[in-house]
């Protein structure tokens, strides 16, 4: 079978610690193409993943004979840099949050459905195996009637992770558009719709920027969110979170407490309501903190997706509607009231 050739487009930390080493390791796909504004990032990154083409400007990496492009770049770029992507006949696979508006979400939607190319935006956290356990166990009832929630994604930010450290771009509202929101929050957004299987019907938020101060974007937001079924519950974004991440999960539910990536050993603890408790240790969530050593399964998924033609589990619409979930909860900060979605 021919390899799909592929294109990484933006070569910092996601690009160098999960995309390109999760390709490589993918026996069904070549890594052709990098490229980033900063060259010679682009030329080490390159080098060290075997592409044999190096670029600075992506207009020219799109002009290459490629079947697959990953956006890996700020998320101001992630919807202009999709869409040409999808127009040169390429699938996609786009780092979140998928964009900074609803239209742009809508275009880069529109660009799929009219190149018939697939669409994949790297909401990972779906893939974790504690949270695949428990999207299964609530949807065959293993726990009755769900009451609440609380998750929350929060570490000291992204100086130690991004590629340009301290002066990244995640700070920057022009390049980054929202803060610690769009990079964690809306990871947490999606979780909750993947694992309750329900939409958000209601947002109320307070936004802050609390540890940084040299970011004009927010650090440090709590948001009140309730379903469909009227299930409701918190969602924490943070920046200012310092020595230990905190990446959990809690659900309450008719038949006990449901905790996951809330223990260092037992990724999943089930308190039942008769004070007996299940546990289990699945694969650990991937985190800041580790690095790159485990696979988020985002790119194997993905590439499955483009040969078997199958829809992939996050596509551009559950993109849209984890990213709307953020938008409404920045409206409620600056209106102060409950925002309906
Ligand atoms: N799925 C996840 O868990 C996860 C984790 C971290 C980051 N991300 C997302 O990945 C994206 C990239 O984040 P990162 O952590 O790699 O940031 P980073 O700062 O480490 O790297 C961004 C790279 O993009 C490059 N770049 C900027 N403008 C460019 C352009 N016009 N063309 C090509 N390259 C350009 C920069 O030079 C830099 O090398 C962001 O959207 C972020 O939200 C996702």
């Amino acid at each position: 079978m021919r390899k799909l050739k592929i294109g990484v487009v933006g070569a910092g930390s996601i690009a160098s610690k999960r995309h390109l080493p999760e390709y490589a390791e993918n026996k069904n796909v070549e890594i052709v193409a990098v490229c980033d504004i900063n060259e010679q990032r682009a030329k080490e990154i390159g080098v060290k993943f075997g592409a044999a083409k190096i670029f600075s400007d992506y207009h020219d990496l799109l002009k290459e004979d490629l079947d697959a492009v990953s956006v890996c770049t700020p998320n101001y770029l992630h919807a202009p840099v999709s869409i040409a992507a999808l127009e040169a006949g390429k699938h996609v696979l786009c780092e979140k949050p998928m964009a900074t508006s609803e239209e742009e979400a809508d275009q880069m939607i529109s660009a799929a459905e009219k190149s018939g190319k697939t669409l994949m935006i790297g909401h990972n956290q779906r893939l974790v195996e504690s949270h695949q356990q428990a999207k299964n166990w609530l949807k065959e009832g293993k726990f009755g009637k769900v009451y609440s929630f609380r998750t929350a994604f929060g570490h000291p930010g992204p100086e130690a992770w991004s590629a340009d450290g301290a002066e990244s771009w995640f700070f920057k509202k022009e390049e980054a558009f929202i803060g610690a929101m769009g990079d964690l929050g809306v990871h947490k957004t999606d979780l909750l719709r993947y694992i309750l299987g329900e939409e958000m019907v209601e947002v109320a938020a307070m936004v802050e920027t609390s540890a940084k101060d040299h970011a004009d974007v927010d650090d440090n937001a709590v948001l009140i969110l309730k379903t469909e079924s009227g299930i409701i519950g918190t969602l924490a974004a943070s920046w200012a979170y310092k020595g230990k991440e905190d990446n959990s999960t809690v659900i309450y539910t008719e038949k006990g407490v449901l905790r996951l990536e809330d223990d260092e050993k037992h990724s999943v603890i089930f308190h039942k309501h008769d004070g007996t408790r299940e546990e289990l240790s699945l694969g650990q969530i991937q985190s800041n903190e580790e690095g790159g050593q485990v696979s988020t399964g985002v790119i194997d998924h993905f590439v499955d997706s483009i040969l078997t033609g199958k829809a992939p589990l996050i596509t551009g619409e559950e993109g849209k509607k984890s990213l709307l979930v953020i938008l409404g909860a920045l409206k409620s900060e600056e209106t102060k009231q409950i925002v309906k979605l």
